[in-house]
């Protein structure tokens, strides 16, 4: 039996969650940040920071309080090590280590994006990790820094199809919201925004999909870009208040409707061409976006017969810590454990397997 503590602290969540056996969540503590950062529109990296300074006592002690656990119950403590905010990652790293050091316990560092994926395996992910028949597994990462196709395999082998070339689908929705002036995060506001309303009354692009006529190039296949949504949005917006036009009410909600329909067509089409060329038995969707409710029905509408869909539970899509101890475990199982000195990267590193398939 083993029991990992994991630490996140790359953006604008501090939490704790410990974790048994990689699957079983026995606590998942998550203090948001976003009544600091929305005052600002947007996460400020050192506020951020500072947040978490204060922060990270209280998720770690609550967080075994309520597992009913002490430190001297835990095999090993798990922490964010990047891709996110420098300055935020850091404080999680160094509380983390000061924990390690004082209680003697190992301490590995995590992949924040690896760990998005493994989300969705949390609780009853174990038996389809370890059946072969769920292989390969296509995992459609969609949050506010990533959106991206992984093709995992039986052996661990993993290769990253495609990612976005310019704004992540989150971002393209934070940054659609603030742009209405609805506020920050806006995924959640646009997707309540959005309920009601028309999302054919406004043709928004859907780039790298083919369409418009444009031949989809053999190197864009697989990957994202939503930078062009976000200026269509902006010409929209400008020509309907040009015209006299508000944009509130029913023309709200439908603009928004359309534009967050331009994002889960694209998402959801990219993410089923590629299960479909590479044979995929399961398709896995994770991140904060994967919360979403209009891309979740439409994954599970476009998924094909046979072709198992696992969507990470909401808790488990937006930034916490059940994700990084459990992703941890099987660092833990693996004995790939990092010395104390280690750094913080901001950047997602290329990545050609994961520790949870053996
Ligand atoms: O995974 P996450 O918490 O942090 C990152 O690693 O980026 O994802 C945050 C993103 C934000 O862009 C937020 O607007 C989006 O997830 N998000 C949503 C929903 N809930 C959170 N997007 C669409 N619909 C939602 N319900
Ligand atoms: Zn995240």
């Amino acid at each position: 039996m083993s029991y990992i503590l994991g630490i996140e602290s790359s953006c604008d969540e501090t939490a704790c969650a410990i974790v048994k056996d990689g699957y079983e969540v026995l606590s998942s503590i998550v203090a948001s940040q976003i009544a600091k950062h929305a005052v600002h529109g947007g996460v400020v990296p050192e506020l951020a920071a500072r947040e978490h300074l204060k922060g990270c006592k209280v998720v770690v002690e609550t967080a075994l309080k309520e597992a009913n656990l002490t430190m001297e119950d835990i095999d090993a403590v798990a922490v964010t090590q990047g891709p996110g905010l420098m300055p935020a990652l850091l404080v999680g790293i160094n509380f983390a280590k000061g924990l390690a050091m004082g209680y003697n316990k190992p301490i590995i560092g995590v992949n924040h994006f690896l760990a998005h994926i493994y989300g969705a395996f949390l609780g009853d992910g174990k038996e389809d990790l370890e059946n072969p028949d769920s292989y390969p597994i296509l995992a459609l990462v969609v949050s506010g820094g990533h959106s991206s196709l992984l093709l995992l395999e039986r052996d661990g082998k993993a290769t990253h199809l495609g990612w976005t070339i310019d704004d992540a689908a989150g971002e393209a929705l934070d940054k659609g919201a603030k742009l209405l002036g609805l506020g920050y995060p806006g995924g959640p506001i646009m997707q309540k925004t959005g309920e009601g309303g028309d999302n054919k009354r406004f043709n928004f692009p859907r780039p790298l999909t083919g369409a418009a006529g444009k031949a989809l190039s053999e190197e864009h296949k697989y990957n994202f870009s939503f930078s062009g949504i976000k200026t269509a949005l902006l010409y929209q917006s400008k020509f309907l208040e040009e015209s006299g036009e508000k944009i509130e009410g029913q023309l709200l909600q439908d603009i928004v409707a359309s534009y967050q329909e331009a994002i889960v067509d694209v998402l959801s089409k990219k993410a089923i061409k590629a299960a479909k060329d590479f044979k995929a038995k399961t398709i896995v969707v994770a991140g904060g976006v994967a919360c979403n409710k209009v891309l979740r029905e439409r994954m599970a509408e476009l998924t094909p017969k046979g072709v198992k869909l696992r969507i990470a539970k909401p808790v488990n899509c937006t930034d916490n810590a059940a994700m990084v101890a459990g992703i941890g475990y099987h660092h833990f199982m693996n004995k790939e454990f990092s010395e104390l000195n280690f750094d913080a990267y901001a950047r997602l590193p290329e990545i050609s397997e994961v520790p949870f398939i053996k």
